[in-house]
């Protein structure tokens, strides 16, 4: 049985006395909660929702990771910055990482190996654009994608991975993909897995699906087999939407 996992991606939203607010309307509504709760904060939110969740069930993380440990790396935060400010999580290789700042599958490793190395929970993001999944590709690109993002690491790390499946075509354009859609696309995904790591690591690693998901349709894409969670963006960023998506995954 795999423990769901719903987590929150606030992107580049919410400065301190918002984080506060949020973070003070949140603990309470999921502190029952079935599953793994995160919330992905901005890099300047990230001490303070550490210290806001303490001794919560509701853990937090970052948006990126460098992949060096120090040095000469303008604009990049490093691991041990991440951990000391109390990030336990981090999201890696985001479809808007990918668009607009020149992530690469082979860039989606490096922090991966890093942030493993490091001792993160790692939640790495994959999915196929409109294009590519009306070109019929959205296997060859997912695949690449998986392949491309666990280069070397071994099976004790890899099934201790999160894996994002998110069509670029769904995130944040209301466009959910159907239940099956997205049950379809996260089992093959895990069949890619399987021929990476064994049954016995595909069997255990989680998978959730991105891209719109919502109070309204977390509960149709929560009940199906393939789908372990959510990365949720928009409707992370209010403690009620959140709390129904977290309350839909038991
Ligand atoms: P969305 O974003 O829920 O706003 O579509 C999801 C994501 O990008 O992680």
């Amino acid at each position: 049985m795999r423990k769901p996992i719903i987590a929150g991606n606030w992107k580049m939203n919410k400065n301190a006395a918002e984080c506060r607010e949020l973070v003070k309307e949140l603990l309470p509504k999921v502190k029952d909660a079935k599953c793994d709760v995160v919330i992905c904060v901005p890099f300047t939110d990230i001490a303070l929702a550490a210290e806001l969740t303490k001794g919560s069930n509701v853990k937090v993380g970052a948006q990126n990771i460098a992949w060096a440990d120090s040095g000469a790396f303008t604009g990049e935060i490093s691991a041990a910055m991440l951990k000391e400010a109390g990030a336990e999580y981090v999201i890696i290789g985001h479809s808007e990482r990918r668009a607009y700042f020149g992530e690469t599958d082979k860039s989606v490793n490096a922090r991966l190996v890093q942030a493993i190395k490091c001792g993160f929970k790692p939640i790495v993001c994959v999915g196929e654009t409109l294009d590519e999944r009306e070109g019929g590709k959205t296997e060859t690109v997912c695949k690449t994608q998986v392949v491309g993002a666990f280069d070397g690491i071994d099976a004790g790390a890899a099934k201790d991975v999160v894996i994002a499946y998110e069509p670029v075509w769904a995130i944040g354009t209301g466009k959910t993909a159907t239940d099956e859609q997205a049950n379809e696309t996260i089992g093959y995904i895990r069949s890619v897995v399987e021929e990476l790591y064994g049954k016995t690591v595909a069997d255990a690693i989680r998978i959730q699906y991105g891209g719109s998901m919502n109070a309204k349709n977390a509960a149709g894409l929560m009940a199906q087999p393939e789908i372990d969670g959510g990365l949720i963006g928009g409707a992370s960023l209010k403690a009620e939407d959140f709390s129904i998506v977290v309350a839909a995954a038991k």
